[in-house]
């Protein structure tokens, strides 16, 4: 049977961009609720997420329910215009849970309990627990499914533990007999022949707890996809209940990006709306570029529809050594930096700064300032701003995107596993670097799994992928095939699905495909190690290649022990690079195959650090930088944020943005 249709974000915003936060109005006496209501309205708030951590509020004993406070919230955010995202707060059990049913705690590697006392704290094994959620998502359904307040439901909060108990061990168990049928297929898949490992019967089949030395990696491999889909069916399941309830509000639960815990691509699929949490370090030089990466890589995951900022902050967090505000102007421009990347809803982590509690130094829209702190000021500009953009941007597609650059949860699973030859080549570090070069080159990406289509691309830009799928191998090869030009980094389709070396030590139809005769090693480099490639340096990583003779062009290594032998070899439309350039060596590198592919930078001639995205017909220009720029943008444009008539050039201030529209 077809899934019927689900609702979309849109169904959500009503054509107007989400801008809010999470409110945690338990925190507060009811007065205060009254007072948020004011300065909500005063910046333009249409949207909280209530309920996220709230389940002993509701549930105070097992099986009771206090609705009357949130009965009064869902009203009073109805009288004032302001929709809700209602959580279940299922990733908080209340004390008495682990009290009365200590299965339900999730335990470490070492077979430690988490305790309560701080939050997600759930076993996602465990029957007792999911039957509790369950019923509390039942009736939160139930009760609010049909209150006008409700806009979409959030399940869940930040998905993300793992649990070697043993609820989770007899269902890692399940998982696996699933997946292998037989033990013989899941000793061959795990290469258990190596030190002793063979199976004989599955009870001996154990999650990856504390051992004396390196874990299984195909266990290891094997614990990490099943972790993930044990907690999707958590999701699911309190998922199909508000689903069957409320078939016509869309369901999200909010994404940390680059989290190991969830394979993105295949949540993102069983998601109405796509959400994520986003927190850049206000003193990452980057943090700018980081910010798109998330954006473009949460765009894609919702298909290039519009996606959602579930939480950002408008000042510091409290969980890093050190905790930087924001400067003045940063979250205004993140935030348009998120619309301008495809956003409809700009959220926040949290409304109102808490004043206990672990999360008290973690800012709020409302910090400890209160209405007249610079923090509440920002923010209102950003509500009155958004309002402004609304009709424009809501529902709109950003510019369709030339090149892609494939990411895999697999590939970064498998790639980090113990005995691996160098700790210094971090996955998430090498996608950063490659995306960092395409965001330089004001070339908008859009990221894809490696088996998805990729024929609507220019360039295909593979930072990396050790472990690769028969079915991904055969995708690239299509692709060029298809005439499209494809660019690889170190390290790619080394293993097979079960993170074995595939012979040669790199798939022999990629060999072929890059030109390469024969691999002979792979030559990691220490931290702060330079490789001298003739015209560049590389980092991380170098590799002992020979080159087949029709290879049709390399750049070679200087020097050392590779000298003379390629770094980077073409052959036809397919680029391999054994090494990671340095930034500015990457940029040129890719911008000039990038160029040679047919693909445009979105503008040319804009200074360094200013970003330019088109969506729905608008030109979003953001300057990164602290210094004011002149932009030159040839033709006639109205300014969408001040009025203004733009002819030829635009300035921006410091982290100044500008949302052009072409004046007819
Ligand atoms: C996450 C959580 C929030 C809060 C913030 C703090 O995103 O979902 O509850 O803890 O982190 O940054």
């Amino acid at each position: 049977m077809p899934e019927p249709q689900r609702p979309s974000l849109a169904d959500a915003t009503r054509g107007r961009i989400l801008f809010g936060g999470d409110y945690n109005p338990e925190q507060w006496p009811e007065e205060t609720w009254h007072e948020d209501v004011r300065l909500m309205k005063d910046a333009g708030v249409n949207s909280v997420t209530l309920g996220v951590f709230s389940w002993a509020k509701l549930e105070p004993r097992p099986g009771a329910r206090e609705f009357g406070w949130l009965d009064r919230l869902m009203d009073l955010m109805h009288d004032n215009g302001i929709g809700v995202v209602l959580a279940t707060p299922t990733s908080s059990p209340p004390p008495w849970m682990g009290r009365l049913h200590p299965e339900t705690l999730p335990r470490d590697e070492d077979g430690r309990t988490e305790w309560w006392g701080s939050r997600q704290h759930f076993s996602h094994s465990s029957a007792t627990y999911r039957r509790y959620a369950a019923a509390i998502t039942e009736d939160l359904a139930a009760r609010y499914g049909s209150h006008p307040a409700l806009r979409m439901w959030h399940i869940n909060n930040e998905y993300c533990t793992y649990d070697w108990g043993d609820e989770a061990e007899a269902a890692f168990r399940r998982w696996l007999q699933e997946k292998y049928g037989t033990l013989d297929a899941l000793n061959e898949a795990w290469g258990t022949a190596f030190w002793s490992q063979g199976y004989g019967v599955w009870n001996e089949v154990l999650p990856p707890r504390r051992a004396h030395y390196m874990k299984n990696p195909g266990q290891v491999l094997d614990f990490k996809r099943f972790t993930s889909d044990a907690l999707l069916e958590c999701y699911l399941a309190e998922r199909d209940i508000v689903a069957r309830h409320t078939p016509h509000i869309p369901v999200t639960t909010n994404f940390m990006p680059f989290w190991q815990g969830q394979d993105a691509w295949v949540w993102a699929e069983r998601e109405d709306v796509v959400s994520v949490d986003i927190y850049p370090d206000p003193r990452d030089p980057f943090g700018g570029q980081y910010g798109a990466l998330v954006h473009d890589m949460t765009r894609s995951q919702a298909c290039g529809g519009p996606w959602m900022v579930m939480e950002q902050a408008a000042g510091p967090v409290n969980w890093r050594g050190v905790n930087h505000p924001k400067p003045a102007g940063l979250n205004r421009l993140w935030s348009l930096q998120a619309v301008a990347r495809g956003a409809d809803a700009v959220c926040y982590f949290q409304w109102r700064q808490s004043r206990q509690g672990s999360e008290k130094f973690h800012s709020g829209m409302v910090s400890h300032a209160g209405e007249h702190g610079r923090t509440f000021q920002e923010v209102k500009r950003i509500g009155a701003e958004l309002a402004l953009l609304s009709e424009k941007v809501a529902d709109a597609r950003v510019e369709a995107a030339e090149v892609a650059v494939l990411l895999d949860w697999n590939a970064w699973w498998a790639s980090q596993q113990d005995g691996r030859l160098s700790s210094e080549a971090d996955y998430p570090q090498v996608v950063r670097a490659w995306h960092r070069a395409l965001w330089e080159a004001h070339t908008v990406a859009d990221f894809a799994h490696p088996e998805h289509d990729l024929s609507t691309y220019k360039l295909v830009v593979v930072p990396q992928l050790y472990l690769m799928t028969d079915a991904a191998i055969d995708n690239l090869l299509a692709y060029v095939e298809g005439g499209g030009t494809l660019v690889a980094g170190f390290q790619t389709g080394v293993a097979d699905e079960d993170d074995r070396v595939r012979a040669g030590g790199m798939d022999a139809r990629l060999r072929d495909l890059f030109g390469i005769r024969v691999l002979h090693e792979w030559w990691p480099l220490d931290a702060g190690e330079k490789a001298e490639v003739e015209g560049f340096h590389g980092t991380l990583w170098s590799e002992e290649i020979e080159a087949a003779d029709d290879v049709d062009a390399v750049m070679p290594y200087k020097g050392g022990e590779l000298d003379g032998l390629p770094a980077v070899l073409r052959r036809g439309r397919a680029w391999y690079v054994s090494t990671l350039p340095e930034p500015h060596t990457l940029r040129t590198l890719l911008a000039d195959i990038a160029a040679d592919a047919g693909v445009r930078p979105t503008l040319t001639g804009l200074p360094a650090g200013v970003e330019a995205v088109r969506r729905g017909g608008l030109l979003f220009l953001l300057n990164h930088g602290r210094d004011g720029v002149t932009v030159p943008v040839p033709g006639r444009h109205r300014s969408l944020l001040t009025g203004a008539d733009v002819t030829d050039a635009v300035e921006l201030g410091r982290y100044g943005v500008a949302v052009l529209e072409a004046a007819s």
